[in-house]
């Protein structure tokens, strides 16, 4: 796709959690996060790097997607502290059972990131669905926050194609709500391409790779070096 990347508010960030057709629209993307593979591909992701002591999520919503990732990495990953960093409060309980069974620790960290970021003690970084949301100097903004005391930073994004945005038109055959149909074009003309992310990095000595990851996913990793 030639077009430049282009924001604009997404219907969800712009509901009350308890609202009906927003509840709606999360439960809806469990079932994009399944179609695209996004638990699959960040588990994979995940599985280059040795086990974290504490893994934040940023943008991590209701932790489903999470804890998808986290039943994947478990039988390898035992005692993992995840942090559920949003602007909303929205884990069910059950969702937290779902870690304790796991053996894993679940902490909700409340907030717009760019307050709770600094604050953050995570080895590593996961966003999935989330970085488009911020135009490039909002994401380097986020990049320099994001690497004290982290070595790994990692995002499944929407890749912004011609075949995504056919795929992003079409989720009403998923059954999926107003919110969601309109949301899901939106990501993918705030997606990603090319290098874009790894162009936007602002630190040296971190290894970077940056690519398509099946049809829909667009894949960035930032590994800090060895020292
Ligand atoms: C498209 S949803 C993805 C949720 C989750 N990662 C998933 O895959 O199900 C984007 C999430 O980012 C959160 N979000 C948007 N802007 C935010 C901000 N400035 N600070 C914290 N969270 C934010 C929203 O509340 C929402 O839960």
């Amino acid at each position: 796709m030639s077009a430049a990347r282009s924001l604009e508010p997404e219907l969800l960030d712009l509901r009350a959690a308890d609202d009906p057709r927003a509840r709606a629209s999360r439960r809806d993307l469990v079932r994009i996060n399944f179609v695209m593979r996004q638990q699959t591909i960040m588990a994979g992701l995940l599985r280059r790097h040795s086990r974290p002591r504490r893994l934040a999520d940023l943008g991590c919503g209701d932790g489903r997607f999470l804890l998808g990732v986290a039943r994947r990495l478990a039988p390898h990953w035992p005692q993992v502290t995840v942090l559920i960093v949003d602007q909303q409060d929205i884990v069910s309980a059950q969702t937290r059972a779902g870690f304790a069974a796991l053996g894993w620790r679940c902490e909700s960290v409340t907030g717009d990131v760019f307050a709770t970021l600094p604050q953050l003690d995570a080895d590593i970084i996961t966003a999935n669905l989330f970085l488009h949301h911020l135009d490039d100097l909002a994401l380097q903004r986020l990049m320099r926050l994001a690497v004290q005391p982290t070595r790994g930073f990692l995002a499944c994004e929407p890749r912004r194609s011609p075949a995504a945005l056919l795929a992003s038109r079409m989720v009403f055959a998923l059954a999926c709500n107003e919110v969601t149909r309109h949301d899901a074009v939106a990501s993918v003309r705030a997606g990603f391409a090319a290098q874009e992310l790894s162009g936007l990095w602002p630190h040296a000595g971190w290894t970077l790779r940056e690519g398509l990851a099946l049809p829909f996913t667009h894949v960035f990793s930032a590994r800090r070096d060895a020292l």
